[in-house]
């Protein structure tokens, strides 16, 4: 076993092309930040409805010329949506692009039909409305792209965005809250260029997708945020499609970690580093002191999670001489059920090698299980291999049970979408399916590194009433 991961190892780094960051502290961190703007919103007979277009544009990123690159309502990225819970939303979705698209919202609890996975293709120029009530805790969720076999093309291009889900309960907190000032969006990603100014996509694609040498934050390389409060809460999206972070200040600095994935813990953790695999999230609140500054790093994460082992920098925070004040973090931030495996229904598990799950590649005309809805189930899931995979389920907020029988570290006890695993480790989740059931729309389930989910490693499964048949339906124009 040993010889054959030996062999694996030496193959694996002699095969993939890698490109790493520069090291910590040597950027400038010239460019402001740019803070993705609020959508605007319409209501109409109770509705609140966002527009949003894909697009073609190009974005100037580099000196040596404009890169093609896609965005909502924009270039590069796209909009921030914010609703509250107990809202209807839907979003007026037009595909701009030449080739069709889907918008996937991650994270949510909505109906299958809603979810934007590879059951939902949008033509070129045709439109979709997907609609749902908002009913979940406040979060920060994401939007993406989510095609079949071309989800990392087009999130790598720019498709991306931020979903922000308010509730009572987090607006009756004293934390951070006034969104562009003391309340930073961050999506961070890592792209590698062509000398012409491209985006150098193929690089290091043989096993885990792209590792890009730049890493952009709001679309934009190394920039400074400008703090003028004493607190100020990061909200953190690894957007990258393959890149594992470990997200620490070049100080060493605590920072209390108040959110993970799908809302509020129980209490802010004090944190010196929160690692993030592509699709994690993370909110943060750091203390500044006036005219201080101090960069935000990606330190060299588990080598068991991979890729890139360098320290590099990510952001630089700037205070300004005089800062206004802000309130302390809340001891205690929320209530979670404790949870319980013992009146779960089903257990499986999902073992994640090579490009495959429990040996399987996807294959969009295969519900590989079905579940009842308002049920709960226990998963185990582990990775067996020894290359970076990830976890993520849609639909529903996870909890971890335990890893390896251990009961789980802090920043893995609340609400999850989306979980790095760690090779050779025994994830047990609890996973729940609420309210909504349908015999012929699957849910996806998949690792997060998008080149290993745009080969296979991928499954779905259909939410069904009791004692409701499965009908799987193909989406229109798949015909393998
Ligand atoms: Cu973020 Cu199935 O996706
Ligand atoms: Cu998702
Ligand atoms: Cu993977």
């Amino acid at each position: 076993v040993v010889l054959l991961v030996g062999a694996a190892a030496v193959w694996f780094a002699t095969n993939s092309v890698r490109r790493t960051p520069p090291a910590a502290g040597t950027v400038d961190f010239a460019a402001p930040l740019p803070v993705p703007e609020l959508a605007p919103s319409r209501v109409e007979d109770g509705v609140r409805v966002f527009d949003l277009s894909a697009q073609e544009g190009t974005t100037a990123f580099v000196p040596q010329g404009e890169t093609a690159t896609l965005g909502y309502n924009g270039s590069y990225l796209g909009p921030t949506l914010v609703a509250a819970r107990g809202e209807r939303v839907r979003v007026d979705t037009v595909n701009g692009l030449s080739d069709p698209t889907t918008v996937h919202w991650h994270g949510m609890h909505l109906p299958a039909a809603m979810d934007g996975g590879p059951h939902s293709p949008i033509a070129p120029g045709a439109s979709w409305h997907p609609e749902w009530v908002i009913d979940q805790p406040a979060a920060t969720l994401w939007y993406h792209p989510h095609l079949h076999g071309r989800t990392r093309e087009q999130v790598d291009a720019g498709l991306a965005g931020m979903f922000l889900v308010r509730d009572d309960e987090e607006a009756a907190l004293a934390l951070p809250r006034d969104y562009g000032v003391d309340d930073i969006p961050l999506i961070v990603q890592d792209r590698a260029f062509n000398p012409d100014g491209s985006f150098a996509g193929g690089i290091g694609m043989q096993f885990d997708g792209v590792l890009g040498d730049t890493i952009l934050v709001n679309g934009v390389i190394a920039p400074h945020l400008e703090v003028t409060t004493e607190r100020v809460r990061l909200r953190l999206l690894n957007g990258s499609s393959a890149r594992m972070y470990d997200f620490a200040f070049a100080d060493g600095r605590e920072f209390d970690l108040i959110a993970t994935d799908g809302g509020l813990l129980e209490a802010p953790v004090p944190s010196e580093s929160i690692p993030l695999s592509p699709g994690e999230r993370a909110e943060i609140v750091v203390t500044m002191t006036p005219g201080e500054q101090v960069a935000l790093r990606s330190a060299a994460p588990d080598p068991d999670l991979h890729a890139g082992s360098a320290t590099f920098d990510v952001l630089e925070l700037r205070a300004a001489e005089s800062l206004g004040d802000s309130p302390e973090v809340p001891a205690h931030l929320t209530e979670l059920p404790t949870p319980d495996a013992i009146a779960a229904a089903p257990e499986r598990s999902f073992e994640m090698s090579g490009h495959e799950i429990n040996d399987r590649e996807m294959d969009l005309g295969r519900a590989d299980f079905t579940a009842t809805v308002d049920t709960s189930e226990v998963w185990t899931v582990r990775n067996d291999n020894p290359l970076p995979h990830s976890f993520h389920v849609h639909d529903t907020q996870f909890r971890v049970l335990s890893v390896d029988g251990e009961v789980p570290p802090a920043r893995l006890a609340g609400y999850k979408d989306t979980i790095a695993l760690e090779w050779n480790r025994e994830y047990r989740l609890l996973v729940r399916f609420e309210d909504y059931a349908d015999a012929s729309t699957p849910y996806m389930y998949h690792c997060h590194l998008l080149w290993h989910e745009d080969q296979g490693m991928m499954g779905q499964f259909l939410v069904v009433e009791p004692g409701q048949q499965p009908d799987l339906t193909r989406p229109e124009g798949d015909s393998d």
